[in-house]
């Protein structure tokens, strides 16, 4: 059988409101089931998901898209394990029929990556690997957490790995663009390698640390290729996944050492940052992961002064937040080294709100005897209990503010009023939905007619018979694709369009915010010739645009009035 067929009769043999409702509350409101999205962060049930239309979209965050995609995302596995899982639920199998796969384009980048890896651990455990293995030993690193990390070894010849890949006729070309090689030597020599997984778990980069006593930088990261991104990769982040949930938390630390040591003792829903910054890549994949983040960094100046930072992202994108209080000369690995386990849960056990500890850190350097200062203080105390969304809380705080520096709790609570009116105004939610509404009417247009061609046969003819041409690239791309999917398989549904458009992430991102706008459950012909002229009207005004832009740089007098004659007939015909 197809792989076509396949998927398509899988996905019809489940229905998607059983699986999303096992994992996520459902309830239903007339035709449609609403829940709280999980690609976002909410309370409300803004996802709604179509028994009919077998499709789920969140009119909060925008996401859409079919039962594959819905697992996928929520249980971070590729295409092929979905239908695997899904296959074996229904009673079909799937093993041994070849199914496209993500990204199939950069497979053999992979390929390469996952044969490095294997070729480092190989190393690690020859004869060339003694010195090595007692390095780790001594950091008391056992074979089984060298084995769960893939933990290598590159070697002091200078092209060995760069040979054997050239020998399973890797490109050299290839492999100096994804940084396993420079010219036709290898980048890493002598260095105890950590692989970098994407979140797929596939091998996408390595980090290669010193442990000889020698004079260069500790560790060398895989430069940025078109599969490794290092401000989109959190250290351990696919180990972790499963043990999160479990956990109902997070904990982030700095390094690759201080995940794998807390691994050792059975702390396993962590990751690394790879440093102290947290980028905007990274917190979109807390965010995919939990509510509850601990902050585990280290406890010397720079550590601290990132939990600071890293406390008030996470706080700005609504996530609670906690951090640990590591003593200043350690890191959660030396920690552990010297507590051991249970001294270690207890430190996580007490891991106190960030707001706490962004108050208690507001204290360093403030000249307690000026009362500038101490009104100064006060003032940013209260600053920060107006980001507190628990009220007990908040008086507790305030409480003990008009306590310890004798002002009246009046005074403080008519402050905390003032500032959390001010702040008002920029919530976000209110900014969220101000982005969303910004599409022009011919975008809308354009989006409520591919919409409907997506549910309607008849529409696709209309489109087709009235020869309607999008004006934008993405809209007409897609609608091209749908014509085409519509045409091969002679039928025509948005569930099975996801799926064909599933190695495609620009025009799913296209599908996307078609999905997610707002539409009418049908649609009259009158409808559809009222958009159509919205979007032949904007065809023209474009064209009118891109005529009067070669006016510009047109110096021929007479190619000039041949523009100009477009120009007028093009806006008579307007009329
Ligand atoms: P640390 O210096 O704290 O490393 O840097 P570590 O994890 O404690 O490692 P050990 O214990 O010395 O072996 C934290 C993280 O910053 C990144 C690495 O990801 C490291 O795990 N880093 C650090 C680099 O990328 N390059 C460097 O030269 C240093
Ligand atoms: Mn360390």
């Amino acid at each position: 059988m197809d792989s076509n067929n396949l998927t398509t009769e899988i996905r019809n043999k489940v229905d998607i409101v059983d699986i999303i409702g096992e994992r996520i509350p459902l309830v239903a409101k007339g035709k449609n089931f609403f829940g709280v999205c999980p690609f976002h962060d909410d309370t409300n049930p803004s996802m709604s998901v179509s028994r009919e239309k077998q499709i789920y979209r969140c009119f909060s965050c925008g996401a859409s898209g079919n039962v594959f995609t819905f697992l996928m995302n929520y249980e971070h596995k590729e295409f092929k394990e979905v239908l695997k899982d899904l296959g074996e639920r229904v009673g079909i199998n799937v093993t041994g029929i070849h199914i496209n796969n993500v990204n199939t384009k950069y497979d053999h980048l992979y390929e390469a990556y996952l044969i490095a890896s294997k070729y480092f651990q190989n190393n690690l455990a020859s004869v060339a690997g003694k010195e090595a293995r007692e390095y780790l030993n001594n950091r008391g690193l056992n074979e089984n957490t060298i084995k769960e990390f893939g933990i290598g070894l590159s070697l002091t010849s200078k092209k060995d790995l760069t040979d054997l890949l050239l020998a399973k006729k890797f490109d050299l070309k290839d492999l100096n663009q994804i940084g396993l090689s420079v010219d036709d030597r290898d980048i890493y020599t002598d260095r105890i390698m950590f692989p970098l997984h994407d979140t797929y778990g596939k091998i996408v980069g390595f980090s290669g640390r010193i442990y000889k006593n020698i004079d260069q930088s500790k560790y060398i990261n895989t430069k940025e290729t078109v599969i490794f991104k290092k401000g989109h990769c959190l250290y351990n982040y696919h180990r972790a996944i499963d043990k999160v949930r479990v956990n109902k938390s997070l904990i982030i630390m700095e390094g690759f050492m201080d995940v794998i040591r807390a691994y050792t003792i059975g702390v396993e829903n962590t990751v690394a940052l790879m440093g102290t910054a947290l980028t905007t890549e990274q917190m979109k994949l807390i965010k995919r992961l939990s509510k509850n983040v601990i902050l585990c960094l280290d406890g010397d100046e720079p550590g601290k002064n990132a939990a600071l930072k890293i406390g008030e992202l996470l706080l700005a994108e609504n996530l609670e937040a906690k951090v640990v209080l590591l003593p200043n000369d350690d890191d959660p690995d030396s920690y552990i080294l010297k507590n051991g386990k249970d001294k270690f849960l207890n430190l996580i056990d007490s891991a106190i709100p960030y707001s706490d500890y962004k108050i208690s850190s507001l204290k360093e350097n403030v000249n307690f005897n000026s009362e500038e200062d101490l009104a100064n203080y006060v003032n940013q105390v209260i600053l920060e209990t107006t980001k507190i969304d628990d009220s007990i809380r908040v008086e507790i705080i305030l409480k003990k503010l008009a306590k310890d520096y004798n002002i009246g709790y009046n005074t403080l609570e008519k402050r905390f009023r003032e500032l959390k009116e001010e702040k008002k105004p920029t919530t976000k939610i209110k900014k969220e939905k101000k982005v969303r509404v910004r599409k022009n009417k011919y975008i809308l247009a354009m989006e409520q007619v591919i919409f409907y061609m997506l549910n309607y046969d008849w529409v696709i003819d209309l489109v087709e018979h009235e020869k309607i041409i999008f004006p934008s690239n993405e809209t007409r791309i897609l609608t091209n694709e749908i014509i085409y999917f519509y045409k091969k398989n002679r039928f025509i549904n948005i569930a099975d369009f996801y799926t064909y458009l599933q190695d495609k992430p620009d025009l799913l991102a296209s599908l996307n915010d078609v999905v997610s706008g707002d539409h009418k459950e049908t649609v009259t012909r009158e409808e559809l010739f009222a958009y159509f002229k919205v979007i032949k009207d904007y065809s023209v005004s474009q064209e009118i645009k891109r005529l009067e832009k070669m006016m510009k740089n047109e110096s021929d007098y007479l190619e000039q009035a041949k523009i100009v004659e477009q120009i007028r007939k093009l806006k008579l015909g307007d009329k």
